[in-house]
């Protein structure tokens, strides 16, 4: 299949753009989207024969079920059976944005989208060429993240074409992604409502809506035994082709442990992932990849660096990973669950 790349540029050419679009989703067609989180890989979320499409172009297990996306809440009411309170007051602070909600789903929804499951995700991103897009067609886009699947989400359109150039109709080049690791999800389900993957909006932020919204605790604690909640937490996501340690507790601790174990590992090919604080700490080792997340200070510059840096490992074929690590709350939380699902479980922490 020929990929059509489209680059929006706001002039007159770009309607035509968008009833191309528009035209293919329509077909049944698939159509890679940017949103402010990651790009999408969006086709008709109500027909059944696109969403097999979608598990395919993916390389994707059918039983990890797929986010619908939408222009208005209003199309909600026909998604859905019932939209308790909280989800109301989630959707007035969060809606557009990073924040997708579990609720129970209607009849229209085909099982291809959901992998069987009695519930929906469902998600109205801000992103101002998504809006648009699905704006122009009447039926949720179902979209999981653009890459393929066991690879880290895309957040640059260098890293769509890497991944599924050849394999969808279009894709939409919308430039970086602001936030970069995918949206939160809530299961507005489950009483009390439970958050089953972290992202940039936080526990923090969803505990002033309610604050007795928990965390699934195997969004962090891989090995804790739990049956994952959410399909997608059982598949070793975002995972880099390198072995990959991460090491949490004080910086100037992390430094010298991973100073220690870069030279331990010479004859290795290393990258380490550092933070502005630390970065000079490593300018006179001798690997090969130094990644500058960026600051501490600024968790949404590290979040948004963050699938670019784990690709860049992979680009450059190194054997190991060191990566810092950051505190368990607000969008640390966040990193470190994609941090964690990297690493596989080798963690060493030491606080
Ligand atoms: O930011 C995002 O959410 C991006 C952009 C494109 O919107 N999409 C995304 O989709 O990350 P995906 O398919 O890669 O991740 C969806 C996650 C999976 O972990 C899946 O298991 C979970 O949401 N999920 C979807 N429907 C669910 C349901 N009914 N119950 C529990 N978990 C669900
Ligand atoms: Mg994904």
């Amino acid at each position: 299949m020929k990929t059509d790349i489209i680059k929006f540029k706001g002039k007159e050419k770009d309607k035509v753009y968008l009833k191309k679009i528009s035209k293919t989703l329509r077909e049944g067609g698939l159509v890679v989207l940017p949103t402010e989180t990651v790009y999408g890989l969006g086709g008709n979320g109500l027909n059944k024969r696109t969403c097999k499409k979608i598990y395919e172009a993916k390389g994707r297990p059918s039983d990890n079920p797929l986010i619908l996306h939408i222009a208005e809440n209003s199309q909600l009411d026909d998604l859905v059976t019932e939209i308790p309170e909280v989800a109301k007051k989630c959707i007035d602070k969060f809606w557009p944005g990073p924040l997708t909600i579990i609720f129970k789903r209607s009849e229209i929804i085909p099982d291809e989208a959901t992998g069987g499951l009695p519930t929906v995700a469902i998600r109205e991103p801000s992103n101002k060429i998504a809006h648009e897009i699905l704006k122009s067609v009447n039926f949720p886009v179902a979209a999981p993240s653009a890459n393929l699947s066991g690879r880290p989400s895309p957040t640059k359109v260098e890293h769509v074409i890497e991944d599924l150039n050849g394999r969808v109709d279009i894709i939409v080049d919308g430039g970086h992604s602001v936030v970069g690791i995918e949206s939160t999800v809530l299961d507005v389900t489950v009483d009390p409502p439970m958050i089953l993957r972290p992202g940039k909006i936080t526990l923090e932020d969803l505990q002033e809506i309610d604050r007795n919204i928990t965390i699934d605790s195997a969004t962090i604690d891989s090995k804790s035994g739990e049956v994952p909640k959410s399909p997608g937490q059982k598949y070793r996501h975002y995972a880099p082709k390198a072995d990959a340690i991460c090491f949490g507790g004080r910086l100037d601790k992390v430094i010298t442990e991973i100073k220690k174990n870069a030279e331990e590992n010479k004859d290795k090919k290393i990258a380490i992932l550092a933070t502005d604080e630390s970065y000079d700490e490593y300018k006179n080792l001798d690997v090969k990849l130094l990644i500058n997340l960026g600051s501490r200070e600024n968790l949404e510059e590290v979040a948004q660096n963050l699938f670019d840096a784990l690709r860049k490992c992979d680009e450059e074929e190194v054997d190991i990973i060191f990566a810092e690590g950051f505190e368990l709350r607000g969008m640390g939380l966040s990193i470190m669950n994609r941090l964690l699902k990297a690493c596989s479980g080798k963690v060493v922490m030491r606080i």
